[in-house]
């Protein structure tokens, strides 16, 4: 169609993304083959079929489950590989993604094996492709504080090919202010900070990200708007958000996409970007996220190109380097 034509031009970036969230199931069986390791499905259909989710912590179990397949270098590198090559053809020219650490080095794969092999992906991906990229760590919020600075410092070798530290997995129960430690740890050795927050937890996880955890960028954000002060605050420090639509409708933090909050986000002068956080897991990739959005809220094409700069001005490449792509 016209829309996602003009969609697919427009140059942007990607601001949430977990690299093991682009797992495909047709991955994950030749991966489990070429290592070894056992699948509780029986075809690719069977594991489609589970991804139906009622909430965050039931795509969590999954997510986690499809992670027990990596376990090379090699397979870390194709991993990130097949991703940039659809996400380029969506017309992402950049892309800063998150890796789960934890959910690997708790299974026994070393720190090296995962980074090296993200690293090389993202090598590949900007000599075929074009399309430059960034490493965000993610602590895993479901484990104590003590793992993560544990994980801090399996980093510290990689600490000049990361480009900050992030919060995932499951919210309700670990607010940011479990992290505050850690955080400030971080952004000693020079990182930027960004978490989840706001997207099945209250706006009180919101202000902690905020001024405990001092983020550079907000992750999904949703819930925000449920008060008045911190959307005031959040348009005030024109901080982004990066809300992921379809993630959004699968993990049922809203009923129907044309309810939606992107809309309202942008009218409120909220700095929003769209993404697509796990999309083999959710239904689509960057373009899907952004047509189905587009044509669910019906967002003008000056909301578009709004949402394009976006990602880049809300980006951690240097504004020099944002004035390039714009
Ligand atoms: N929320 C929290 N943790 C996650 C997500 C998410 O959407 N995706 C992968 N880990
Ligand atoms: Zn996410």
């Amino acid at each position: 169609t016209d829309m996602s034509d003009f969609i697919r031009g427009l140059p942007k970036a990607e601001l949430h993304l977990h690299i093991e969230g682009s797992l495909e199931p047709e991955q994950m069986f030749e991966f489990a083959r070429r290592n070894r390791v056992a699948l509780p499905f029986d075809s690719v259909e069977a594991v489609r079929a589970a991804y139906a989710f009622s909430n965050l912590q039931d795509f969590l179990d999954i997510y986690y489950q499809g992670a027990n397949v990596l376990l090379t270098e090699e397979d870390f590198r194709d991993l990130a590989l097949a991703y940039f090559r659809r996400v380029a053809a969506d017309g992402a020219r950049h892309v800063e993604l998150f890796f789960d650490p934890q959910t690997h080095t708790d299974r026994g794969v070393p720190f090296a094996v995962v980074a090296d092999g993200l690293l090389a992906g993202m090598a590949q991906a900007k000599r075929e492709l074009g399309v430059t990229s960034k490493l965000i760590l993610c602590f895993l919020r479901h484990l104590d504080e003590g793992a993560a600075f544990a994980t801090l410092k399996d980093a510290e070798p990689y600490l000049d090919r990361i480009a900050g530290v992030g919060l995932d997995s499951s919210e309700v129960g670990h607010p940011p202010r479990k992290f505050e430690r850690v955080f400030a740890a971080a952004r000693e050795r020079g990182l930027k900070l960004v978490a989840h927050a706001g997207e099945e937890g209250p706006p009180e996880y919101v202000w902690e990200a905020l001024d405990l955890l001092q983020v550079d960028r907000l992750d999904h954000g949703n819930r925000s708007l449920e008060d008045e002060a911190l959307s005031r605050r959040l348009a005030e420090e024109g901080m982004t958000l990066t809300v992921c639509p379809l993630s959004n409708l699968k993990l049922c933090v809203v009923d129907d996409l044309k309810t939606h909050p992107l809309k309202r986000m942008l009218q409120l002068g909220l700095k929003a970007t769209v993404n697509s956080d796990d999309p083999a897991y959710f239904g689509g990739y960057l373009g899907q996220n952004w047509t189905a959005i587009a044509e669910a809220v019906d967002l003008s094409r000056d909301e578009l190109v709004t949402l394009a700069k976006n990602s880049f001005t809300g980006s951690f490449l240097s504004p020099a380097e944002v004035q390039q792509r714009l």
